[in-house]
């Protein structure tokens, strides 16, 4: 038995402590907002966040978030309303086939939590998902809309 938080409740999954988190996720927990893209840690759609921090739910084992806190893209709104990053991708219309949108916002939103101006260099960095529709120009502005570029300084 793996106990731990997931969005915000705590769960108790009956699984081997080395299955991969994502599919205790999607087949154990029946949250399929996390998506199974590359299963190799490459591609970014099955990311999650760990006590807060950005992680590829594919290559993490069950037992080791066991006693943390997972969000996933169904914990990641408050009760009353949108996270922004999900209001700025429906504002600026990012998603094409959507697969791999949920683990692309789950980035951003960990990112712009740790960081709200973070420069193109940081945000390159930070989100390095893959999108088969190539929605990053999208991506792009909507991430602008609400983090503005920090301004350049004099120094
Ligand atoms: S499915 Fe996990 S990084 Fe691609
Ligand atoms: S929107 Fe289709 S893979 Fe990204």
């Amino acid at each position: 038995m793996i106990e731990f938080t997931l969005n915000g409740r705590p769960v108790t999954l009956d699984v081997d402590p080395a299955m991969p988190l994502l599919w205790a996720i999607r087949e154990q927990a029946a949250l399929t907002g996390t998506k199974f893209g590359c299963g190799i840690g490459a591609c970014g759609a099955c990311m999650v966040h760990l006590d807060g921090a950005p992680v590829r739910s594919c290559v993490l084992t069950t037992g080791s978030v066991a006693g943390r806190s997972v969000t996933t893209i169904e914990g990641l709104a408050p009760a009353d309303g949108l996270h922004p990053v999900q209001a700025a991708w429906i504002e600026h219309q990012v998603p094409q086939c959507g697969y791999c949108q949920s683990g692309l916002i789950m980035a951003v939103a960990a990112l712009l939590a740790e960081n709200p101006a973070p420069t193109d260099e940081e945000m390159e960095a930070a989100v390095s998902n893959i999108c088969r529709c190539g929605t990053y120009v999208r991506v792009r502005r909507a991430i602008r809309a609400i983090a503005p570029s920090p301004e350049p300084s004099n120094g």
